[in-house]
């Protein structure tokens, strides 16, 4: 991971990929665009179940420099692996390295979807960092696709570009992922947390207290098996809605499922499913909950709620680890910290926490976190407090 102290302004960021793209290709680029990575306050694993989630954008960019070429080649560097890779548009190959498939996979999808997209040389480089479940994922693919809406003068509605970038996700990497993460990286706002209806893709910005402080807390475990596991846990989910449409034809997706019907079905379930699916309809009304203790700056609520749902990812959709848990509990015992709870997909990576900015001392808590974990993690385990940002569109 990069040091966060090596941490560069938006600004910065797009200023250096344009030199390396002119390194690169030997011309300035015509386009360049950031576009951030993530934090989920609420709502993990229910993007994919018509649910609402509540992401952040942080300060942590993905770059995409672009320019025209007059032919239908791809040509990209990526600046933070030294790697290249290009081909034909209409002649993509399967043996390509795997994060040029995030590249290709957003160019042809929006050629599929009936855009003109010509060929383009792209410049890539960024401090999301890989892995870490901070969607640096997403943020490629948005950078891709945001700077070559602009190069070619395009102007998507958010919904479509979302659409895009997850078919590519589906056709090119492998990954049945739900629209999140992409959504959070386009259309998030600075100082807001930005609702998503995953059913209707709108997506209502809430003001973030200013007294409070998100952390972000990398646990030094790289998301592993990330896929397979991903996958397997939508399918669980679509097992329990076609048990739970028996009973109730109007449920589409988890999303419309009450706990009291689930209750209902239970005896019809397999208890693993039961597990998954009482996650993900008690994690839909623990999103409104924490809107509503937000509104209300109720801190200890706050707290209940954030644990209660790590907890549930943890025990019923079974997506934390031992080590991770610990983490959760060390950061619980921390006087300055209201809550905090795993971020993203699981598997490892990242958690987010909430402190009250005034009573914190970050350096020192990153400190003892190191003394406590560091050692007993594959990578470095990191603290550092978050800004939030606006999503790529916006800058
Ligand atoms: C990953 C996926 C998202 C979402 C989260 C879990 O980040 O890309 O679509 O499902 O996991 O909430």
């Amino acid at each position: 991971m990069p040091e966060p102290t090596a941490l560069q302004t938006r600004s910065e960021w797009l200023e250096t990929t344009r030199a390396v793209f002119e390194n690169q290709f030997g011309r300035p680029a015509e386009a360049a665009v950031a576009a951030p990575g993530r934090a989920n306050l609420i709502g993990e694993h229910t993007d994919y179940n018509d649910g609402h989630v509540l992401p952040i954008a942080i300060d942590r960019f993905t770059v995409a420099a672009v320019g025209h070429r007059s032919d239908i080649r791809v040509r990209v560097y990526s600046k933070n692996l030294d790697e290249s890779f290009e081909c034909d548009l209409d002649a993509i190959p399967d043996d390509r390295p795997g994060w040029a498939s995030y590249i290709v996979g957003v160019l042809a999808e929006m050629r599929a979807a009936g855009h003109r997209i010509g060929g383009a040389d792209i410049a890539i480089f960024g401090n999301v960092p890989m892995g870490s479940g901070l969607s640096s994922s997403a943020a490629l693919e948005i950078s891709v696709a945001t700077a070559v809406e602009r190069l070619e003068g395009l102007h998507l509605a958010d919904a479509d570009m979302v659409a895009i970038c997850r078919r590519a996700d589906h056709h090119f990497v492998g990954i049945q992922s739900g629209p999140m993460d992409q959504f959070a990286s386009r259309a998030c706002r600075a100082g807001h947390a930005g609702l998503l209806d995953c059913r209707s893709l709108e997506m209502t910005h809430y003001p973030l207290p200013g007294h409070y402080l998100f952390l972000s807390v990398y646990s030094g475990i790289p998301r592993a098996l990330a896929h397979s596991e991903y996958n397997e846990r939508l399918q669980s989910c679509q097992k329990a809605v076609a048990l739970l449409q028996r009973h109730d034809p109007d449920v589409r997706a988890l999303r419309d499922a009450s706990p009291e019907l689930l209750k209902q079905v239970r005896g019809d379930m397999d208890e693993r499913i039961y597990r998954r699916a009482r996650h993900v309809i008690t994690e839909q009304q623990r999103v409104f909950a924490l809107i509503e203790a937000m509104q209300r700056d109720d801190a200890a609520r706050i707290g209940d709620i954030l644990k209660a749902g790590h907890d549930s990812l943890s025990r019923d959709y079974e997506v934390s680890l031992p080590i991770l848990d610990e983490m959760i509990d060390w950061l619980y015992r921390q006087p300055a910290i209201i809550g905090a709870r795993l971020t993203g997909a699981g598997f490892g990576g990242s958690l987010i926490a909430v402190a009250e900015r005034d009573r914190i001392d970050a350096e020192r808590l990153q400190q003892e976190f190191l003394a406590t974990f560091d050692n007993r993690t594959p990578e470095t385990p990191q603290l550092w407090p978050l800004t939030t940002v606006d999503g790529a569109k916006y800058a």
